[in-house]
């Protein structure tokens, strides 16, 4: 009986921190930075759907604005992810084959594309996002679709790598999308998630659960974690954390 309401004492005391936190930067920043915060952290409100964050993300990247209020200078996903998968497939990158989930304008994309991979496929559920990333010309196909529970229309172990960079958060890419992600990479192929540290405690789909279900996908023997790095500065001064797994 008395469980319950110290659990959503603790979901608040959470919530309650990350807008103190926005409150700070939005004292500390440069208006330009509170403003791209703001609409980053619009994305990501308690308790939005999957439904409302793809139609957010249509209207920022219809605006056009989405490229500069998340650029290098406040965001350092793509960057990170592509590294991450330069480190671990040094040669012969035109021919694997790449999956870019929450591809959104297509950040990661370039990233790769200017690395030398060339089989890049990107999956993102916001219409507007895809439209964007269209633009590049980086993709060899574009997939609408939210990644989660659901099976997506790709054949089984089809990727050598799939990567995400920023697709975690509040109403984003669910916990249990995992499964799907180790199903459409190939044995031996590589699954790296880029994220914001703090998402681990503050959004509920992930505290106490998504690290555990890593954790209980290596010990079922579908894939084993090579790494796990917290960086700085991976968005608007928060750190980043990149996890790497290989599909078994
Ligand atoms: C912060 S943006 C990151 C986009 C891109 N990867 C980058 O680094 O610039 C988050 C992206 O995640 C996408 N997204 C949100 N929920 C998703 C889901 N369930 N499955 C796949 N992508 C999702 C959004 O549409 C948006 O494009």
């Amino acid at each position: 009986m008395c469980k319950k309401p110290l659990i959503s004492m603790e979901i608040r005391k959470e919530q309650i921190m990350a807008a103190e936190k926005a409150k700070k930067f939005q004292q500390e920043g440069n208006q330009r930075d509170v403003a791209a915060y703001a609409q980053n952290y619009g994305a990501h409100r308690e308790g939005i759907s999957m439904k409302e964050v793809a139609d957010y993300y249509t209207e920022w990247a219809n605006s056009n604005k989405y490229d500069v209020d998340l650029g290098p200078d406040r965001y350092q996903g793509p960057k990170l992810a592509a590294e991450s998968l330069c480190d671990l497939i040094s040669e012969h990158r035109e021919s694997v084959r790449i999956l870019d989930i929450a591809s959104g304008t297509g950040f990661l994309g370039q990233e790769l594309w200017d690395r030398g991979f060339r089989l890049i496929d990107g999956l993102d559920p916001s219409e507007g996002m895809i439209e964007a990333s269209r633009k590049r010309n980086v993709y060899s196909k574009l997939i609408c679709d939210f990644m989660s529970d659901k099976m997506l229309n790709v054949q089984t172990d089809t990727y050598d790598a799939a990567a995400i960079a920023g697709g975690m958060g509040e109403g984003h890419i669910p916990c249990n999308a995992l499964y799907e992600m180790i199903r459409i990479v190939k044995p031996g192929g590589y699954i790296v998630i880029v994220m914001r540290e703090e998402y681990l405690e503050h959004v509920q789909d992930y505290k106490d659960k998504l690290e555990p279900l890593m954790k209980e996908l290596e010990i079922s023997g579908k894939w084993s974690k090579l790494s796990r790095k917290v960086v700085p500065n991976y968005s608007f001064q928060n750190n980043g954390v990149i996890f790497i797994f290989q599909k078994c």
